[in-house]
């Protein structure tokens, strides 16, 4: 067959023989350039279409502009699109961002719970289905990829990214995999295990992070270590991969995090001989942001040695993001020199254009503008809305168990709602939203829980918010009860980290003055178990874990007012204090304040628990 018939351009050729002939046909410099992601804010055209750079990611709240619509997106990721296919082999970007509870980085986006509330649902039907409606915002804004979902089993509440996690449960977070394949779409029976699967242009391509064992370092300490045996390191931090390749994962993220001291980014026995050839992964091993560079950090090595470990132990693209010029340079004399084998670099491309090709991207390099309008469309609100009323967990609910505080009366005469937390959709929607640690303030379009009490209640009842109530606030005024909502700031990472995990701006001592003149409902906006103190505890009437929301609050009046009961079940052991951490549920020292599965109903008043 002659060479002019390029058997990569044509759909009718299966996926590996297009690879082959693809990458026959590529430079070096071709192949380097399509292991390398860039940050949009440096992706010029000469980049796109002289080096032939394989991907672009949006990072933390990066996009077109404050506040641009779906729309704007499409035209931006579009424009980087035309670029790269007047390249000389015409190959499309894949663009990339972190849609992690809904899409995110766009204003106006569905943004769903984050995935400690998810664990606590434990439905792996209304994950899939939001994985599914994610996919669809994703896609219309052009945004091929996602870095999601985190599969971490976060062992110790104390690190940053705890919400991240669906659970300490490593059987929880196997079943919440489910979201891959709403993501992805679901793959047909006899899908090989470990091929990248991307049903179409309404699914995306998904990403397995961070592995692995991000969830286990010691004392929680973001991007620490995890020392423990392989057997426990597999049985805990492992397992949940193995299902997302059987549901043809097409990205794994490496960890920043090392385990028993080798750092993940340049490990080759967990990248290439358990994920590769172990259990078959056949998609793309990406770094995280600037991860080869912390490979450096601590030795103060260079950043050759940085890309030579961590290409050789099996990562295929890098997400350098900034300085590419660098990083190709030194990746070209690496190859040249014989350090890195050309070998590593054919397989490393072979994995990016297989996925490029399974997500239809050489087909349909541009964004279908036929369901811009699905951005934060009524739907997808409606399932978020259903996965806030599932998430939440009732905590306590009287002084006395047999008269229960919830649900609430909608036709009391007058509610005080208060807390820094009860009209603050940046709180409610937590780290991830809109930027990349998130903010308080009216960040995006939602319902905040005074939005939903206001919307919910009888139009004879009088609502009064105070932020911060004083005594003033009680005089003269008998109020039927009180919602209190208190919780964490807004955090991602590092940031999030936290040896203390009291409730913020002693909103305790909040708490307790509103519960001693008022019957009292607290409402604790959290990624994580925080320290009940006993006395705050006792003095409130009941108590609702809410994790982080994000914008449909509506769930949550749909249940403490009764319109449905609790079904959430805690994913994480609540502590009495963090000198007890780590303490997870099977431990031989298991004394919690509540249990692992623990959850009240309104009629059962006693605890369920899984
Ligand atoms: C971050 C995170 C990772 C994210 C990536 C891109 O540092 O560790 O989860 O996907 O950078 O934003």
């Amino acid at each position: 067959m002659s060479r002019n018939y390029m058997i990569y351009k044509n759909p009718n050729e299966a996926i590996e023989a297009r690879v082959k002939d693809l990458l026959s046909r590529m430079t070096l410099i071709e192949k380097l350039a399509q292991m390398t992601q860039i940050e949009k804010t440096v992706a010029t055209s000469y980049a796109l279409t002289e080096l032939s750079i394989g991907s672009i990611l949006s990072g933390g709240g990066s996009g077109p502009f404050q506040r641009a619509a779906p729309s704007d997106w499409a035209d931006m990721i579009d424009a980087f699109q035309k670029s790269a296919l007047k390249s000389r082999l015409g190959i499309p970007i894949i663009y990339g961002t972190d849609a992690v509870h809904g899409h995110n980085n766009v204003y106006g986006a569905t943004i769903f719970p984050h995935n400690v509330g998810l664990g606590a649902t434990r439905d792996v039907d209304l994950v899939q289905r939001i994985g599914t409606a994610t996919a669809l915002e994703v896609r219309a804004t052009g945004v091929h990829y996602t870095f999601a979902p985190c599969v971490a089993v976060c062992r110790d509440p104390r690190w940053g990214r705890c919400y991240e996690s669906f659970s300490e449960d490593t059987e929880i977070v196997r079943k919440m995999t489910s979201v891959i394949s709403g993501l992805q779409g679901l793959p047909p029976p006899g899908h090989p295990n470990g091929y990248p699967y991307v049903a179409g242009r309404t699914s995306v391509v998904a990403c397995a992070k961070h592995f692995v064992g991000d969830g286990g370092t010691y004392r929680g300490i973001n991007e620490g270590n995890a020392v423990l045996p392989f057997d426990d390191f597999d049985k805990i931090h492992m397992a949940p991969y193995v299902d997302c390749l059987s549901q043809g994962i097409s990205t794994v993220m490496a960890s920043y995090s090392s385990w028993n001291g080798s750092k993940l980014h340049s490990d080759y026995f967990l990248l290439t001989q358990i994920l590769k050839d172990k259990l078959g992964f056949k998609g793309i091993v990406i770094s995280d942001w600037e991860g080869l560079d912390r490979l450096c950090r601590p030795h103060g090595s260079d950043y050759r040695y940085c890309i030579s470990s961590s290409i050789k132990a099996g990562v295929d693209m890098v997400m350098v993001p900034f300085r590419y010029e660098k990083f190709l340079e030194d990746s070209i004399h690496l190859v040249e020199s014989g350090d890195i084998p050309m070998a590593r670099i054919d397989d490393a491309v072979e994995r990016i254009l297989r996925v490029k090709f399974v997500a239809g991207l050489f087909e349909h390099p541009l964004t279908d503008r036929t369901f811009l309008d699905v951005v934060g469309c009524k739907s997808h609100r409606e399932l978020a809305r259903e996965a806030v009323r599932k998430s939440l967990v009732l905590l306590k609910n009287g002084k006395d168990s047999k008269k229960p505080f919830l649900p609430l009366h909608r036709n009391a005469s007058r509610i005080l709602v208060a807390g820094r937390h009860a009209n603050d959709i940046g709180y409610q929607c937590g780290g991830w939203t809109i930027t990349w640690h998130g903010s308080g303030g009216n960040i995006t379009r939602g319902t905040t829980v005074l939005d939903a009490v206001k919307a919910t209640v009888g139009d004879k009842t009088e609502v009064i918010y105070e932020q911060y109530p004083t005594q003033n606030s009680f005089t003269n005024k008998d109020f039927s009860f009180a919602i209190v909502v208190v919780g964490e700031v807004a955090y991602a990472e590092s940031l999030g980290d936290d040896s203390e995990l009291k409730i913020p701006f002693n909103d305790t001592e909040l708490v307790k003055s509103v519960a001693e003149k008022v019957p009292t409902l607290v409402i604790l906006i959290s990624g994580r178990p925080l320290v009940l103190a006993p006395e705050v505890l006792e003095k409130i009437d009941a108590l609702v874990a809410a994790w982080l929301p994000g914008t449909e609050g509506k769930g949550i009046t749909d249940v403490v007012f009764g319109d449905y009961d609790f079904e959430g079940l805690l994913p994480v052991t609540w502590f009495k204090r963090v000198d007890q951490l780590p303490m997870n549920a099977g431990d031989q020292s298991y004394d919690p304040l509540f249990p692992l599965g623990f959850g009240l109903r309104f009629n059962s008043g006693s605890q369920q628990t899984e």
